[in-house]
């Protein structure tokens, strides 16, 4: 199954359906930005501490990486930063291009894989803004990999992703606030689950096929990339899971 292209459709659709993770900026926020008043997340709540920056971003090259929908691209751009926005979903770069348009900005956008950052040379970002977006892709490795390979040395990762906790309940009972343990990790939609329930509860929902990566991915992954992690916090993942655990996870690496 060729879940990269089925993962575009829907986000694709998505953006139609105007789901939060698709809603741009707003000018005002842009043009507050450009005043030194500005926020962006990783995570559905949480803002970004202001350490976790550059000190400077004015004439940084900044990859904001499964990033589109016209949200952290817009706000780099208006904080002066050459912004690449990166997407698997073009409806979602168009939202960025828009903004781009609506607000003067200038915003270069790639359509493409995460996994494959190949059309970017080596050591050609300072800075890289990767949003909850890892869920979606079946290996999390070569996107640490790529990352750190087209970062200067002394340039920083910012990411967000969830904790696998979030994928070992059952989707049916999950979606009626019941959480019964049955899915081992590392889970994928592709084999963790029958193909009817992925047809129903996945696909026939809106959802985009997803992937629970283990912590050793995620964590030991970027470490082995080469990165220094150096900043850590957690946040609501926006599911029942909120009463118990902070389940979507941000991490600052470097590289050094
Ligand atoms: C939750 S949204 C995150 C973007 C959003 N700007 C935000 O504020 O968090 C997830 C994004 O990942 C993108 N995506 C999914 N699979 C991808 C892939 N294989 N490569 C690149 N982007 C991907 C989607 O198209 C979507 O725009």
């Amino acid at each position: 199954m060729d879940f990269r292209k089925i993962n575009e459709e829907i986000w694709d659709k998505n953006v139609d359906n105007q789901d939060i993770w698709t809603m741009p900026v707003s000018s005002k926020e842009v043009m507050k930005a450009k005043e030194g008043d500005w926020k962006i997340v990783l995570t559905p709540t949480k803002e970004v501490p202001r350490e976790w920056f550059p000190k400077e971003l004015t004439g940084k090259d900044v990859l904001c990486l499964a990033s589109g929908g016209g949200q952290q691209g817009p706000i780099m751009a208006a904080l002066g930063a050459n912004v690449t926005v990166f997407d698997n979903s073009q409806n979602q770069l168009n939202q960025d291009i828009m903004v781009a348009k609506r607000d003067n900005l200038i915003i270069k956008t790639v359509q493409g894989d995460m996994k494959d950052l190949s059309m970017f040379a080596n050591e050609s970002f300072d800075f890289i803004v990767h949003p909850w977006s890892n869920c979606y892709i079946d290996n999390v490795l070569p996107v640490w990999k790529e990352a750190y390979r087209v970062l200067r040395h002394g340039g920083i990762l910012i990411s967000g992703f969830a904790n696998p906790i979030e994928y070992i309940f059952d989707l049916k009972n999950i979606n009626e606030d019941k959480l019964v343990v049955r899915h081992k990790i590392p889970y994928s939609d592709l084999t963790s689950i029958s193909q009817e329930e992925l047809k129903e509860f996945v696909i026939g929902q809106g959802e985009a096929i997803a992937f629970g990566h283990t912590l050793h991915d995620q964590i030991q992954g970027q470490i082995d990339a080469g990165f220094l992690i150096a900043g850590f916090y957690e946040d609501k993942g926006g599911t029942v899971l909120d009463s118990y655990i902070e389940s979507a996870i941000a991490t600052k690496a470097v590289k050094l």
